[in-house]
This record gives C-alpha cells, sequence and structure tokens, in this order.
C-alpha cells in the first residue's frame, strides 16, 4: 500500500471525505503532497509531478518564488499577527491602486469568498437594493449569495444550491446564461431590485470559458443603464492576465473587484476594492459590516507585496513568456489530438486552458456540462501517471507559472501524447 492510500484511510476517519476542499478528490484517492519547488510537485511516495493545478492559479510564480520566501521570513522575524494596522498594508492598498486604478481603496481580507461576499454586501449597501445577477457556472466562493449554478467543484457535484444554503439567499441571486448579454439585458428590464452583476470575466471554474468579443463591453453598458454596479470577479484573473488583470487586458472598469490567488502567489490573501464612494461604505466609517481577525495580517501583507513588485519588475517577460509557453503546448496538444482524430476543442488565453472533449465550441455552462468527463478523468489519470499533475476535473483549468521551463513543456506534450492515445482506446 502506498504511503497516499494509507494517509487517506487515515484522512476519512477525522476529515470529511478524507480531504479540506471538494475538488481535491478523485478516485481512488487523492496523491499527498510532500514537498513543492519552482514548477514541481512531490508526493509522499517520492513520485514528482510537473504542476499545472498550481494552487488553482495561485501560483503565477511558481512554488518557492525566493522574492517572496524572503519577505515572508523577515516578517516572521517580527511578528505573525498584530490586530492593529501596520504600514505594509498601506503599502500594499498603494500597490493595488497603481495596478488596478478602479480600485482606489481596497480592503485586504484573506479569501476570495470573503472578498466577493463583501463586494456583494456592498453593492446592496450602496444601491440600497437587494438582488444580484450571476453567471452560470462563474464560481465566487463557497457561501449562499453566490453558491447557485456555479462552476468548479459545484459542478461535480450536479446541484444548483447546495443543501443546507439559505433558499432566501439564493432566491435574490438571479442566473443569467455566460455569453449572453441579451438575457441580461433583459432581466434588468423585468426585475428592477438589481445591486448588482458579478462575473468571472474570464470564467476559468467551468473549465476554461472565454468571454466573446464585445460581451463584458455590452455588460458594462447595461449595467450602467440600469444603474447597477459591476463586480469583476477577478481572484484567478487579477495579476495573471495582466498586472492590471482582466479589466486591463479588456480594457473594461467595473465598480467592483475582487482579488486573491496570484495577489499572494500561495499565501492567504485576497482584496475587495472599488471607487472611493463604494468603498467608504465600509464600516465604522460606514454602515456596511466587514471584519476579519487576519484580515490584513503582516505574514500575507508581506507575501503579497513581494508578489506584486516581482511581478512588475518582471511583467515584460513575465506575460509574454506564459503566454508564449501556453500557445505552444495548446497548439502541440491540438495537432496530437486531430491527429488522433479525437473529437475535442481546446479553450486558451493568456496562461490558461483547458481541452473539452466535444465536437460543438464550449462558449457556456451547457455546452462544458456536454463534453465527455468520462474522457477528461482518463486524461487526468493517464497524465498523472506520466508525471503531469492538472487540476482533477473538466471543470477547473489548466494554469501555467513563470517556473515552467521550456524542458517542462517539451515533456508535458510528450505526456499528452501518451494520455490522449489512452483516451482514444
Ligand atoms: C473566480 C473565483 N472567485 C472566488 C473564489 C473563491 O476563492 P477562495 O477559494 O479563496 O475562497 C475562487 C476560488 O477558486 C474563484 O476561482
Amino acid at each position: 500500500m502506498s504511503k497516499s492510500e494509507r494517509l487517506f484511510l487515515r484522512a476519512k476517519k477525522v476529515i470529511p471525505s478524507g480531504i479540506n476542499s471538494p475538488v481535491r478528490y478523485y478516485e481512488p484517492y487523492p496523491f499527498f503532497v510532500r514537498k513543492a519547488d519552482g514548477s514541481m510537485i512531490w508526493d509522499e511516495d517520492g513520485n514528482r509531478f510537473i504542476d499545472y493545478c498550481n494552487g488553482y492559479g495561485a501560483l503565477l510564480l511558481g512554488h518557492r518564488r525566493k522574492e517572496i520566501l524572503s519577505n515572508v521570513i523577515s516578517q516572521l522575524r517580527k511578528g505573525t499577527l498584530y490586530c492593529a494596522p501596520t504600514q505594509i498594508e498601506v503599502e500594499l492598498s498603494e500597490l493595488v491602486s497603481k495596478n488596478f486604478p478602479s480600485m482606489q481603496k481596497t480592503r485586504i481580507v484573506n479569501t476570495g469568498s470573503e472578498a466577493t461576499m463583501t463586494a456583494i454586501r456592498l453593492a446592496r449597501g450602496f444601491t440600497k437594493k437587494k438582488k444580484i445577477i450571476k453567471f452560470e457556472g462563474c464560481y465566487h466562493g463557497a457561501h449562499d449569495y453566490v453558491l447557485v449554478k456555479a462552476g468548479s467543484g459545484a459542478a461535480n457535484i450536479g446541484l444548483s444550491v447546495s443543501e443546507g444554503s439559505l433558499e432566501e439567499a439564493s432566491r435574490n441571486t438571479l442566473v443569467v446564461q455566460y455569453n449572453n448579454s441579451q438575457e441580461l439585458d433583459s432581466v434588468l428590464q423585468r426585475e428592477k431590485d438589481v445591486a448588482a452583476v458579478i462575473v468571472e470575466p474570464v470564467l476559468a471554474n467551468m473549465g476554461l470559458i472565454l468571454p466573446e468579443k464585445n460581451f463584458l463591453n455590452e455588460m458594462r453598458k447595461i449595467a450602467s443603464q440600469h444603474d447597477v454596479l459591476l463586480i469583476f470577479d477577478e481572484v484567478v484573473t487579477g495579476f495573471r492576465m495582466s498586472t492590471g488583470g482582466a479589466q486591463k487586458y479588456f480594457s473594461i472598469n467595473p465598480d467592483i473587484t475582487t482579488l486573491g490567488k496570484a495577489l499572494g502567489n500561495g499565501f492567504v490573501v485576497a482584496a475587495v476594492g472599488g471607487r472611493n464612494e463604494i468603498m467608504d461604505m465600509l464600516s465604522p466609517g460606514g454602515r456596511v459590516y466587514q471584519a476579519s481577525t487576519y484580515a490584513g495580517n503582516p505574514v500575507s501583507v508581506a507575501a503579497a507585496i513581494a508578489s506584486v513588485k516581482t511581478m512588475n519588475k518582471l511583467k515584460s517577460r513575465l506575460y509574454p513568456r506564459l503566454e508564449r509557453a501556453c500557445a505552444k503546448l495548446v497548439s502541440a496538444i491540438r495537432d496530437i489530438s486531430s491527429d488522433m482524430k479525437i473529437h475535442h476543442q481546446i479553450n486558451f488565453i493568456s496562461s490558461m486552458f483547458q481541452i473539452f472533449f466535444t465536437d460543438k465550441p464550449v462558449v457556456d455552462y451547457s455546452s462544458a456540462k456536454a463534453a465527455d468527463t468520462v474522457k477528461f478523468n482518463k486524461l487526468f489519470q493517464e497524465l498523472l501517471r506520466n508525471g503531469i499533475f492538472v487540476a482533477p476535473s473538466q471543470f477547473e483549468t489548466v494554469f501555467l507559472s513563470y517556473a515552467h521551463s521550456d524542458d517542462n513543456i517539451r515533456k508535458t506534450v510528450a505526456a499528452y501524447e501518451k494520455a490522449l492515445k489512452m483516451v482514444k482506446q
């Protein structure tokens, strides 16, 4: 019996389903991690994988990036939690505003879920309206406001709303098809009590789905016409698509933005920000409540400052290199799949991609759900057997990091070739 299997049996006795977040589970049991470095991750049995799960997109700079480690270590020597303000929190918010001009003020929080929860409460407090609109398949965290037709792990379970969620909360969350601005407009014509539209500008929790040309522009226009705030959930895209996220990439100004993942490159930190007049609604100055013991904790803030500074310093090399590596990988996998006559679609942008086994374009929740997930699961298992770790679900994305070398990419292409042969059988 492998060490991972033994650990899984132990884990199941004390941790529900043996894992601490649903998408980490796959058949027959997940590998247990011993360590990670750069682009690589090792399991407890000594197997080594090239990591494309990458902390679900957080590790843009790869594991154990030296600038981040040294800033964190020097902060650890000065203390881990003060629960009183620090200069570095001010610095981090200044850095965020500089990179994301739409975020004039930010609150630094811990997780993406906390950031979207605060963004939505802020929108309700600011507009004095109750409902929100989200898009099918977008995932904005595990809280009641948004756990309706959600992607990521929730897409695997097949529930529209989680059991135990408040029906009253989900009734106030209206769901519109992604890439359908007409439907958004007609819902807003009908519904007068909508505070905000929340969207993943690139949908990275249903596999990867790209916004069609003009979808985001139209959304911006429609939201303004109806006096509804536009929330860009950039927990995945922030700092990944550019130093100014998807909003800079597509030149769109949202009213509120949430960041997470790449902001801290593997440390627990997230942010919510927007125009001064909206952010000033937060307590104690305003009447919208948000609080956390660990918000703005100095260790995470030190990590985020080093991450943002490093991404800014490297940006002229970082983003072109990530995009080149991703395009190269995608075009090789596409050629291999086509040569094998495997029906497939690959969606990609920036440093993210996903393959779907279907002959129809994947543009929304239903077209993603129509893909052959049995084939995807086979691909996942075969990739793992060949030393490649991608997220274990069709409804997640493959993420590249700056640590992936040309050699990693070559090995990955070879592994996809072997794995796709097995999928084809
Ligand atoms: C777009 C998006 N928003 C919010 C979240 C929630 O973030 P967290 O898991 O840090 O709570 C996620 C997590 O995957 C996400 O992908």
